[in-house]
């Protein structure tokens, strides 16, 4: 077998899942011959491509704030992802080239990529997604990222997934793709919401917990009309206390909004549950970075610094009180990125001189501290700073 179809056959196991995946894996390997010349990068190109093409196929609303777009491949197919994974939507907004994480909504045992966008009050790329993106557009996209997904060897075989808003989308993925296979744990999934109005995928989750006797669904809406019969607040430590039969041996995924984290940890410590049992998803800024611990509170989020980028004549004034990332992007200055949350090190740049704000959940090797690197995705600059790209 040439090492081509080897690709070819890596991308069928995409699609039909993992399950049969490994054996299959196991099979080609054995069976590789004759390693034609380049054709290792072409591989590692085609299973982990920089860049992918997407067209929006459909767009369904699914609430008032927030819609799906469904991504159909131009060309060769998606890459392979795991349920629970992100891709990086690249897109052109009011001039200013940039990207922003998405959890994957479908499972991956479909050809279709869907991305479900809520609406944030006065965001920038989610507004353009939800007023403005039509059927027809085309948008590049990273490959996949992120390691909140189930581990079949090292996760319980009883899951608990605590969602909080658009934080459901890759709790979707998951409970679709173990239905699709008709295989997987046990899942009871927690999904918080503002409003009844605000819930993303009801009908189908309802119908799912109807259908499926190892999925159970539990709503806990923080402002129901009256008349609603189910839980009432939010995801904290009497709430999930009183949903959960007993937090022993299950594992536990936590996505949603920042305040969110906090509240579920601290339940979890509560319930006795180990940190190692429980996975959380990676959140992108936070909504205001001087709410963080550590931030010095001299600081006004509105201060200006001086931005320099060494090797070239290019500098400009960045607010202090906004990612670096978002500043650069701005200014016309392109860098590489991904999950824009600290945590992949795509963005990886070095701090030549000046200080930036890293909030402590940012993840830097030992070397990269030493040596003064920096994520200028959750980077804050605390006065004028030099920076190498
Ligand atoms: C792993 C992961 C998965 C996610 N999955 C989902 C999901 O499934 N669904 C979902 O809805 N969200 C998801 N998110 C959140 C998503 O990535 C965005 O953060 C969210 O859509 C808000 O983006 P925004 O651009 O609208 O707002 P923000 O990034 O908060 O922007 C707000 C303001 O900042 C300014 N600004 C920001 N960037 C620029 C720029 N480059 N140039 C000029 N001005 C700028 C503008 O003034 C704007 O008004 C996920 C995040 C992560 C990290
Ligand atoms: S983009 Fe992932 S760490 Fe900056």
């Amino acid at each position: 077998m040439a090492l081509r179809d080897l690709a070819d056959g890596l991308h069928d196991v995409a699609s039909i899942g993992l399950v049969l995946g490994k054996q299959m894996v196991a099979d080609s390997l054995a069976d590789v011959r004759d390693v034609e010349p380049g054709l290792p990068d072409e591989l590692v190109e085609r299973l982990h491509p920089r860049r992918v093409p997407g067209r929006v196929a459909e767009i369904i609303e699914e609430t008032a704030s927030t819609r799906t777009l469904r991504l159909v491949p131009v060309g060769e197919p998606f890459p392979p992802f795991r349920a629970g994974q992100f891709f990086a939507l690249l897109c052109e907004v009011g001039g200013v080239r940039t990207s922003r994480a998405y959890s994957v909504s479908s499972p991956p045992t479909r050809s279709y990529l869907d991305i479900t966008v809520r609406k944030m009050p006065s965001g920038f790329v989610s507004v353009y997604l939800c007023e403005e993106a039509a059927v027809g557009d085309v948008f590049e996209l990273s490959g996949p990222g992120g390691s909140f997904y189930h581990e079949p060897m090292t996760d319980s075989r009883e899951l608990v997934f605590l969602a909080g808003g658009s934080g459901v989308t890759p709790f979707m993925s998951m409970v679709r793709s173990f239905a699709d296979l008709d295989a997987g744990p046990r899942v009871h999934l927690v999904y918080g919401s503002r409003t009844l109005d605000d819930v993303i995928f009801e009908d189908e989750l309802a119908a799912m917990a109807r259908t499926h006797e190892s999925f159970r669904l539990d709503l806990v809406i923080s402002e129901p009309p009256d008349e609603f019969s189910g839980c009432r607040g939010f995801l904290d430590a009497p709430m999930l206390s009183s949903l959960l039969d007993g937090a022993e041996g299950k594992t536990f995924f936590i996505c949603g909004p920042h305040a969110m984290y906090g509240l579920c940890t601290g339940a979890l410590e509560g319930l006795g549950v180990s940190p190692a049992s429980v996975k959380k998803e990676a959140s992108g800024p936070p909504p205001d970075i001087t709410l963080v611990e550590g931030w010095p509170k001299k600081i006004k989020p509105s201060k200006k610094a001086t931005v320099r980028i060494e090797g070239t004549r290019s500098s400009f004034e960045a607010l202090c009180g906004e990612p670096l990332l978002n500043s650069l992007e701005r200014n016309g200055v392109a860098v590489e990125n991904l999950c824009r949350s600290g945590e992949c090190g795509v963005c990886r740049s070095q701090l030549v001189s000046g200080e930036v704000f890293m909030p402590a959940s940012v993840v830097l090797r030992k070397a990269d501290v030493a040596f003064g690197y920096i994520h200028p995705c959750m980077s804050y600059p605390l006065g004028d700073i030099t920076i190498r790209l």
